[in-house]
Formats: structure tokens, C-alpha cells, sequence
């Protein structure tokens, strides 16, 4: 089990590819809503609850954020920690086997402390029944014994602030849904508040970067600040190997070439994807385990982090019979799309 106080050092579950990058992650993360950059209606009433909840002296409520990876879960959860100025205990759904751990989670929090559970989604069902009582009503019925002398009591616990995130919020059962006071949709990021994120930490990486370099990262973001600071990294080690003090445009495609992300922002997994929906199933609809066995990719990979891009790209689309790769993606990696039979030829 993690456990941390609210400082940047906590690690993080999912996605970050090394150690390394896991220290500039937490460099990079921004303290306050503040800095938080773009995702404007999540942080107007996030900011909303804080005050409200400061000014009554009252803890804030249950919160729950879900989205794709890399879109700033986690950061949300620490800088609405910090705004409390509670601390912040660190878990995931995983990582919590029995109602035990969770016991003891629980009562080791403070008044006003947040419990953050990343990938809430994989909590499993006797954990849960733990979980409601406490969420609700602040206690904690532990059964003690067991079979017909089995009784339970009841143990208050201090009044905290659950934070779940998850990327799929379709594996939450509704009872632990329904007992967040508010759920957020962390949404994609547009071009310009990811090179406001790169400028930003361009200086915090000593990077010296011109606009257009930044424009260009950022295009090829995958609309998601976790690839925007990757990106920046890897060009920002090119630059410096290369002898360039100043990241340029040109510096900045030549190491997005060498790392085989094109124009769009793919990298050789999407284009796997793609290609394999292509090659391999001639362009028809192809169910989900049938896609990641033919790609070697995980089930959980393939809907978290590919789809959602490629169908907000437009080069992939969902339907009941499966995942298809549609005229833009035949387009994008220069073939030439097939001639839907289903559609009539115009007289
Ligand atoms: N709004 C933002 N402004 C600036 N930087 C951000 C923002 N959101 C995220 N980041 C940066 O992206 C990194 C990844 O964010 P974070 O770890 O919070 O994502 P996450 O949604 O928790 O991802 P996962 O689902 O993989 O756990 C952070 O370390 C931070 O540097
Ligand atoms: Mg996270």
C-alpha cells in the first residue's frame, strides 16, 4: 500500500514509463488550481466546493474524476488536498486486497484528510461494503468473529474526503458511484493550453524553446499533458545532444521523427492499431479481445489509451459489431480506403 504525505512524492500507478520520468512528472505538476492549466468548468466548480466547504469549516465532499490517463487525476487530487490544507493519503483499488487494509487506512486518517484511491474501478466488492458506511456516515462496522457468535461493532472514524479516479467510469457499480457529491469528466486538452503547459515547464526544465517549436509539440501532444511534458523532455535531451541551446522547429521534428511520432501525434502503437484493423481484418468490424490478441496489446490499453485518441482523431470508430478504422485512417497512413459496397453509387 502507498501511502504519502501532501508533498510531490508520491508515485504514481499508472502510464510513466520509468523512474526518471516519474520525478519530472512530479517537478512538473502543478501546485495550486491555479496553475492548473486549461479544464476550466472542472476547476470553476471545483473552486466553488473548496470555498464553500472553507467557509463552513465543514470538509469538502466526496470526489470522484475520471478520463483518460495522463489528463491530471492525480494532480486535481493533490491540489484540492493542499487547498484544504489537509494531507493527502495515497492508494489504489489494487492495492487494497481485503476490507482489513481499508480498516486501517481509514483509521489512520486525521479530520479533514483526503484518502485518494487511484483506479477505483478495481476495488473489490467486500472492500467496497467497507467503503459505503464510512463514506456515508463516517464509521466503521468491523464483524468480529465468526458464524452465529459473529457480532459487529461500530467505530466512528474522522471526517475525511474520499478522492477516487478512474479511467473507466462504466466499472463503477452505482452504489459507490451514488455516494460521491460530485464526479468530474476530466476532458482532453486543446493545442493551446498544452503549449501553455510546454512554455511553462520549458522553464522549469531549463529548455529554452521558441513558439513554433511549442506549437508543434503540442500538436502532437495526444491532447494530454503527460505526453506534452514527454515530448518536451525527449526534444529538450536531443537539443542538448545535438549541440542546439534553442529548441526550434526544425530541432523539434527531427527528435519527434527519431521517437516515430508523426504529424497527428501517433506513435507506432496507433498506428499498429490501425493498421492492424487494415491489413488483418480487410477494414471490417473486429471485436475488442480479437483486436488485442492480433496487436499484442492489453484489452485495458487498447480502450484507454488508444481509442479514445483515435476515435477523437476521427480515424477510428466504434460500432456494435466492433472497432473499424475509417476513411481518414486509410487516408492518414497513405492507403487507399476501400469501396463501401453498402453505399450506392450516385446516378
Ligand atoms: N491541468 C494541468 N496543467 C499542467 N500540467 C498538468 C495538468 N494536468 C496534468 N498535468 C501534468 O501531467 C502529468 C500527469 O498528470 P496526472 O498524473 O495527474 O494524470 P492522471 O489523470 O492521474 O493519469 P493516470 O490516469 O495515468 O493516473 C502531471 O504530472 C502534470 O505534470
Ligand atoms: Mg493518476
Amino acid at each position: 500500500m502507498i501511502t504519502s504525505s501532501n508533498k510531490q512524492d508520491a508515485p504514481l500507478q499508472a502510464e510513466p514509463e520509468d523512474q526518471e520520468e516519474i520525478i519530472i512528472e512530479q517537478t512538473l505538476r502543478p501546485q495550486s488550481l491555479l496553475e492548473y492549466v486549461g479544464q476550466t468548468g472542472v476547476k470553476n466548480n471545483l473552486n466553488i466546493i473548496i470555498q464553500a466547504a472553507k467557509q463552513r469549516g465543514d470538509v469538502l465532499e466526496h470526489l470522484l474524476f475520471y478520463g483518460p490517463p495522463g489528463l491530471g487525476k492525480t494532480t486535481l487530487a493533490f491540489i484540492v488536498a493542499r487547498e484544504m490544507g489537509g494531507n493527502i493519503k495515497v492508494t489504489s483499488g489494487p492495492a487494497i486486497e481485503r476490507a482489513g487494509d481499508l480498516a486501517s487506512l481509514l483509521t489512520n486518517l486525521s479530520e479533514g484528510d483526503v484518502l485518494f484511491i487511484d483506479e477505483i474501478h478495481r476495488l473489490n466488492k467486500a472492500v467496497e461494503e467497507v467503503l459505503y458506511p464510512a463514506m456515508e456516515d463516517h464509521v466503521l462496522d468491523i464483524v468480529l468473529g465468526k458464524g452465529p457468535g459473529a457480532r459487529s461493532i461500530r467505530m466512528d472514524l474522522p471526517r475525511f474526503t474520499l478522492i477516487g479516479a478512474t479511467t473507466r467510469i462504466g466499472l463503477i457499480s452505482s452504489p459507490l458511484r451514488d455516494r460521491f457529491g460530485a464526479t468530474y469528466r476530466l476532458e482532453y486538452y486543446p493545442e493551446k493550453d498544452l503549449q501553455t503547459i510546454i512554455n511553462r515547464n520549458s522553464k522549469i526544465l531549463q529548455a529554452n524553446i521558441i513558439d513554433e517549436a511549442s506549437a508543434e509539440l503540442s500538436k502532437r501532444s495526444r491532447f494530454t499533458p503527460r505526453i506534452a511534458n514527454r515530448l518536451l523532455k525527449r526534444v529538450r535531451d536531443f537539443a542538448q545532444v545535438h549541440g542546439h541551446d534553442t529548441i526550434n522547429l526544425q530541432t523539434a521534428k527531427q527528435a519527434l521523427e527519431l521517437l516515430e511520432i508523426d504529424g497527428l501525434g501517433l506513435d507506432k502503437n496507433d498506428r499498429r492499431v490501425l493498421e492492424t484493423l487494415i491489413h488483418k481484418f480487410s477494414g471490417k468490424p473486429v471485436g475488442l479481445n480479437t483486436l488485442a490478441a492480433a496487436t499484442g496489446e492489453e484489452e485495458d490499453t487498447i480502450t484507454d489509451v488508444h481509442e479514445p485518441f483515435l476515435i477523437r482523431l476521427g480515424l477510428l470508430s466504434k460500432t456494435p459489431k466492433g472497432r473499424q478504422a475509417t476513411e481518414a485512417a486509410y487516408k492518414h497512413l497513405g492507403l487507399t480506403p476501400p469501396i463501401d459496397p453498402q453505399q450506392k453509387p450516385l446516378l
